[in-house]
């Protein structure tokens, strides 16, 4: 099977006026080309924010991406930023 997405060691946290809350906690997994995964637990232990992170999508403030790697067809996500990724679809 063909590597489509790789998460390596994700974890996302908010600065809320109570503290820190750490969202997502050093999430690994893998998705290989054709393959369905699901994401199961239960409500509020991260599934939403770890997907979101994944896409860059957690609104920054109050969220941010404290570590962890993205690969997606071989390119780290987490590397460039959003608007790097736009130009770069705008470019295709
Ligand atoms: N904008 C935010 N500010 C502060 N905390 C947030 C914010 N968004 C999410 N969280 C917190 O991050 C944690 C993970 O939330 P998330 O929405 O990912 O859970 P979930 O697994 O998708 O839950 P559900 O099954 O209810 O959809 C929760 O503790 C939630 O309260
Ligand atoms: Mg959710």
């Amino acid at each position: 099977m063909e590597r489509l997405l790789t998460v390596r060691n994700l974890s996302a946290e908010f600065r809320t006026e109570r503290g820190i809350v750490r969202a997502v906690n050093n999430v690994s997994y893998h998705v290989d080309k054709g393959e369905i995964i699901g994401l199961v637990g239960e409500s509020g232990c991260g599934k939403s924010v770890s997907q979101l992170s994944v896409m860059q999508l957690i609104p920054n403030p109050p969220g941010r991406i404290v570590s962890g790697s993205v690969e997606f067809e071989g390119a780290d996500l987490l590397k460039y930023g959003r608007e790097s990724k736009l130009n770069t679809t705008q470019q295709l």
